[in-house]
């Protein structure tokens, strides 16, 4: 059974009543990979079938919600206040900062879902990407060490339609500290 994260609002990119209707979609991400797994364990697997059946939509959906747990988690943790700056292990996986962060920014306003910066395993570099959907897109080998909501309910309450102020506000209150472990984590 997938248990919920408890965040507490510590951010400076939302509000706090934004902040608490994202968590309530999080929590419904992870009820639904609850009642998904339960349902695996009740369905018929004689019947399972690539056309249609119970048991392929249950498991397409259980990619699509277990990526909504896992993305909305990485983003809560990596949302900070400003209050501290890119580690060196990070810096050093990008190059040249600068370069990366256009690209990242470019790659957000790109997104209808959601924008990562990812250490992929391949060719140990950093890549941005780009995800419409939860279980499009993905690229296997690249483990996120950053990533933007670009779902407009992660920015509408407090910008509007402004995602470029949404974004703008994201990156200077990234919380590097957070992306600095991930990064080190994988020994990059
Ligand atoms: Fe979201």
């Amino acid at each position: 059974m997938l248990k919920l994260v408890d965040f507490s609002y510590q951010t400076s990119v939302v509000s706090e009543s934004a902040f608490h209707e994202h968590l309530k979609l999080y929590n419904g991400y992870v009820n639904k990979v609850n009642d998904i797994c339960h349902g695996l364990e009740n369905a018929d697997k004689s019947k399972a079938c690539h056309n249609y059946s119970q048991y392929r939509g249950l498991k397409k959906e259980l990619s699509f919600c277990l990526n909504g747990v896992m993305f909305h988690e990485m983003y809560f943790r990596n949302m900070g206040d400003g209050s501290n700056k890119p580690g060196e292990h990070f810096l050093r996986a990008v190059g040249d900062f600068d370069k990366w962060k256009e690209d990242f920014i470019a790659t957000a306003k790109s997104a209808r879902g959601w924008a990562l910066c990812c250490f992929e395993q391949r060719t140990c570099k950093v890549v941005n990407v780009l995800q419409d959907s939860y279980s499009d897109d993905l690229v296997v080998s690249a483990y996120p060490l950053l990533l933007i909501d670009m779902y407009e309910h992660s920015y509408f309450t407090d910008y509007k339609s402004d995602r470029e102020a949404y974004i703008e506000c994201f990156m200077d209150a990234v919380n590097w500290q957070c992306v600095e472990e991930r990064a080190k984590s994988l020994e990059v």
